[in-house]
Order: structure tokens, then C-alpha cells, then sequence
């Protein structure tokens, strides 16, 4: 368990303006949108319209991936670093689609916080609902933007049920929205007494803010029609009766989320969500580790890699690794130790991932993102230190849920298919497996969406068409215990055996039967469906 309390040394200033948070939703409900929004308000960028901007020259984080924006779905993981007043932003990308649910889940490792976008029309869907999940699994504290109040949208309360009995987590309105659709008009700030208008002649105009007192202020009356006023008042009433009162601590905890009403597109909400996370958002937390955890104010550097992108730049074979720095001040140029090979590693080239471009990180702090590149030492999961043996914990793979062979279109190229299957297998997109017996590789992935991902990302990184045939297995679990034993089970069971792209034992099968009969007849093994990264 994670203890604050028990670190007394106060956060240095630097550390303390770092908020570092992702932005989860379901595809469509205004994620891109938002984004580009506190982009803007961040100084990132000059001109709403620039994440999206296609085939133009100029280019933003978001355009980064050219793979990313070629396969029309957003497969990678990236960061984004900028100023918000006193703040220092560090908005890190999910990938959307249910198919790269892993990495969504090692992305949100390097987060403190997670933003949750919702439909005001459609409210909780289904990957909303699978990413809250995964949040809820690190107790991570969620701020809640409800979009699109600008169209038709469902009621406020019928909204707020909603999530309260969907993911069983409390909910508090930080702001409350005045009329729906056409009718909209903007929203009442619970937590500072203000009246927010929205600007519908300009979408880029950030709303009229209004200094009220209280609900009984007769200064209402002369921005807001009567039945909406009047509707307005009872229905904040209704709400301070029967909704919780926000609460950092309860927030924190991860067991309550304040909402916020809004319109992304119309620059709507968007100030008061990014002074929230500012206000109340997490500081940088500590980070769990082997064999003591690491606190975000110690002296020393300490970072873990929570993503691998190769092949940024098909003509160079890079590749970058995402690093959270969990503590200390780092600066360019440092020597650290990569903690697995126990090898010193000279950081002579970190970026950082300005909105606008990557740049040379000369320094950064707990809480930041960097990346390093390198041609292949730093896998998902490393650990860099100054010195220490430190293990960070907590970054799981998963055993893939289809497999498939995988074989070379043209036979003479299979040792190609080799290393660049491993390549993929390192940078986390697919799991492979070597059988102990016969030839050839068996992939395994979460959703069908990653073979075809991958198959065109082989034949253009290394120029080599593949096929991927249906596998006999289905499942793979791997194989610990005591090392006779599971040589002994090795043994008795070849045809299903093969070996991961770390060496590791993994035991292949079509049938929960067969995985059920081992774990009787084998009492002193276990076979798990997810494994530490090392
Ligand atoms: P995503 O990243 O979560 O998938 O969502 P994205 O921001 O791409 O938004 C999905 C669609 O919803 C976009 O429309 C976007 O313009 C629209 N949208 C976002 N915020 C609001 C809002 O506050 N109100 C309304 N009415 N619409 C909003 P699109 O037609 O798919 O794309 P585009 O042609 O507008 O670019």
C-alpha cells in the first residue's frame, strides 16, 4: 500500500505544481476534442483545429505517429507537457480502441489522476466503463467531464445515477448546467458561487464568468430566463440534499468524483476541469517498488519505463521509452543505472514531449514524462536509478486472449520474422511465443484488431509480408514452481509448452478444462494469466 503520511520531507515546489493524469472515454465522446482544448489553454498550441489538422504542415504531438494517424485509430501512448497558471501539465494519451486495452492499462501506471469523458446523451458505455476499471484497480482519482451539454442530453440526475450505480463510485457536481440543448446556456459553479455563460457565436471564446452570491442573488436574474432560474434553484437545492459534498480526501481516495458540464467544441467547462485538476489534483504519489517504494521528493532519480514505441522513424530503427520519472530532479546528461542489467546509462538525449514538437528535455522532475531513446536496452517495466537497486512493481502483462501463427510470406525472410516479432514483443503490442516443439512463432494479442496492426506494420518496418493462421491454442498461462517440478511438468507436456520472448515457461491449451486439471494434479505449480514485467 502507498502511504503519503509516512513521507515527511516536504514536495519541492517543482514537484508540487506537477499534475500528470490521462484522459479515458468511450471513442466519440469528445476526448480529441478536450484534449485539444487544454492544449490550447496551455499555450501548446495557437489555434484550435491544429491536433487535428491533416496533411498540413504543421504538426503537434498528437501528429507525431504517423502510424498512428495512417491506421486511423490511436494505437500509441504519448505525453504532453505544458504550463496551466501556476501548473505544470502532464497530459498523458490513451490509446481509445478496446484491442490495446494493455497498454491503456501500463499507460495509466504513469499517471496520478485520470480524466473521464462522458456523452451527456449517452452517458456510461461500455469502454467508459472498461477503463474506469482499470483506474478503479490503482484507486486512481477521477475528475468527470460531461460533454456535449450543447446537444439533446440526458437529465443531470439521471446522469449522475447513472455512474453512481454503474461504477459504484460517489458522485458530486462541481458544477450544475442551466437548460439542455438548444436551451443550454451554461452552468452554476458549485464550488466557487460563480454563474459560467457560454459563447455560442464563438466556439473558441472561453464562457463569460459571472461573481455571484449564492443561488438568492438577484444578479441571476438578469442572465438567466425565469424558468430556467427557477429550475436552476430547486435543482441545486435537490442536489445538496441528496448528492455528497466534495471532498479532497474522498476524491483522493479515489472513492468520489467531482463532474463537471460542458461543451468541448465550445470551449464550455473546459477552464474550470483544468483549474480542478490544478486545485485539487493529485501531487506526483509515491511509486511501489521492490524493495521499499519510492517517494517523489527523495534526492535521487528514480524512473520507470511504462511504454516502448520503436520505429517512430522507419528509417532509423529508433526507438523510444516512455519514462515516468518517479523521483528527484533530473537533468540531461545523466548517468543512470539501468537496474536489470545493472548497466550505467548515459541520458544524453531525452525529450520531452512539448505539444508543439519533441524537444531536448534539459531537465524534468518526479511526475514527468521523458523519453529516452535507445536501440533496445529499455523494455516496458525497466527500472532507472542512481545506484540503488530498485524494482518498480506493478506493471502487469497480460496473457493474450487469441493466439495465432504467425509465418513468413516469403520463407527465406523467416529469420527476419524473428527479430521483428521480438521487437513487437518488447515494445508490449503483442506477446510471442516459441513452441518447445516444431518451428515458427505463435502471437498472441488481446483483440483480433492487433494481427492486422501488426501484419501491416511488418510488411512496411521491415519490408516482410506475413500470414496469420489460426492456432490450435487458444489460451496461454505462464508456469512457476519449484524448478523439478516444473521441468517435470515441462517434460510430460511438450506439445503445449513454448517459451515467451523473456525465456519464460508458458503452457498452451484450447480448454479451461485442461488448465483446471493441472492446477489439481500439479498442486505445486501455478499457472498464471498475468505476469510482472522484468
Ligand atoms: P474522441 O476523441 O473521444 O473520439 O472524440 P472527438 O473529440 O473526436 O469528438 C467526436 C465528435 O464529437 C466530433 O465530431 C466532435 O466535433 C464532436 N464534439 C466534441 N465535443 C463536442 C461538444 O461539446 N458538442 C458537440 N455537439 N459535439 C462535440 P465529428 O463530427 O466526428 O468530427 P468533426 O467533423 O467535428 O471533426
Amino acid at each position: 500500500m502507498l502511504d503519503r503520511a509516512s513521507n515527511t520531507a516536504p514536495l519541492p515546489p517543482e514537484i508540487a505544481r506537477r499534475r500528470t493524469f490521462a484522459i479515458i472515454s468511450h471513442p466519440d465522446a469528445g476526448k480529441t476534442t478536450l484534449t485539444e482544448k487544454f492544449l490550447l489553454y496551455g499555450g501548446a498550441i495557437q489555434m484550435a483545429g491544429q491536433v487535428r489538422a491533416k496533411g498540413e504542415a504543421r504538426r503537434t504531438r498528437s501528429d507525431f505517429m504517423q502510424m498512428e494517424k495512417d491506421r486511423g485509430i490511436s494505437v500509441s501512448a504519448s505525453a504532453m507537457s505544458f504550463d496551466y497558471g501556476k501548473y505544470r501539465f502532464n497530459l498523458v494519451d490513451t490509446p481509445g480502441h478496446s484491442d490495446f486495452s494493455e497498454d491503456t492499462y501500463r499507460t495509466l501506471t504513469a499517471v496520478d489522476a485520470a480524466i473521464m469523458v462522458i456523452d451527456g446523451a449517452k452517458g456510461v458505455e461500455s469502454q467508459t466503463q472498461k477503463l474506469f476499471e482499470v483506474c478503479r484497480l490503482r484507486d486512481l482519482p477521477i475528475l468527470t467531464f460531461c460533454n456535449k451539454m450543447d446537444r439533446e442530453s440526458r437529465e443531470t440526475f439521471e446522469i449522475i445515477d447513472e455512474i453512481q450505480e454503474n461504477l459504484a463510485i460517489d458522485v458530486t457536481p462541481a458544477s450544475w448546467p442551466i437548460g439542455t440543448g438548444r436551451d443550454f446556456i451554461g452552468s452554476y459553479d458549485m464550488l466557487r458561487d460563480r454563474l459560467e455563460l457560454m459563447e455560442r457565436s464563438d466556439r473558441n471564446k472561453v464562457a463569460e464568468s459571472i461573481k455571484i452570491d449564492g443561488l438568492d442573488d438577484p444578479k441571476l436574474a438578469e442572465h438567466v430566463p425565469a424558468a430556467l432560474l427557477e429550475q436552476l434553484r430547486e435543482e441545486v437545492e435537490m442536489a445538496r440534499e441528496l448528492l455528497p459534498a466534495f471532498d479532497r480526501q474522498a476524491f483522493l481516495d479515489g472513492t468520489l468524483t467531482p463532474i463537471w458540464f460542458g461543451s468541448a467544441i465550445n470551449s464550455f467547462g473546459v477552464k474550470e476541469l483544468m483549474d480542478g485538476i490544478g486545485d485539487y489534483g493529485p501531487v506526483p504519489q509515491p511509486q511501489s517498488a521492490e524493495p521499499r517504494q519510492i517517494a517523489p521528493e527523495e534526492d535521487k532519480v528514480a524512473g520507470f519505463v511504462f511504454k516502448v514505441q520503436a520505429n517512430m522513424d522507419p528509417k532509423h530503427r529508433d526507438r523510444v521509452a516512455f519514462v515516468r520519472l518517479a523521483s528527484g530532479h533530473f537533468e540531461r546528461g545523466m548517468k543512470l543505472t539501468h537496474v536489470r542489467s545493472k548497466k550505467p546509462m548515459a541520458i544524453s538525449n531525452p525529450v520531452l514531449f512539448l505539444a508543439s514538437d519533441r524537444e531536448l528535455a534539459e531537465e524534468a522532475w518526479a511526475g514527468d514524462i521523458i523519453g529516452i531513446p535507445n536501440h533496445g536496452q529499455l523494455r516496458i517495466g525497466d527500472t532507472l536509478t542512481e545506484g540503488e537497486t530498485l524494482k518498480v512493481t506493478g506493471i502487469p502483462s497480460f496473457a493474450p486472449e487469441l493466439l495465432q501463427n504467425c509465418r513468413a510470406g516469403d520463407p527465406m525472410k523467416a529469420k527476419h520474422l524473428d527479430k521483428a516479432l521480438m521487437q513487437f514483443a518488447e515494445e508490449g503490442a503483442a506477446k510471442v511465443f516459441k513452441p518447445v516443439l516444431g518451428s515458427g512463432f505463435i502471437v498472441g494479442v488481446v483483440g483480433q484488431l492487433q494481427f492486422e496492426v501488426l501484419a501491416s506494420r511488418i510488411e512496411l518496418e521491415y519490408g516482410l509480408p506475413v500470414r496469420f493462421e489460426p492456432s490450435q491454442f487458444t489460451s496461454a498461462r505462464w508456469v512457476s514452481g519449484p524448478k523439478d517440478k516444473v521441468e517435470a511438468f515441462a517434460q510430460a507436456n511438450k506439445g503445449h509448452m513454448a517459451q515467451d520472448n523473456d525465456g519464460d515457461l508458458v503452457y498452451l491449451t484450447r480448454l479451461q478444462w485442461d488448465i483446471d486439471r493441472i492446477e489439481r494434479d500439479y498442486p505445486d505449480l501455478t499457472l498464471s494469466a498475468t505476469k510482472e514485467m522484468m
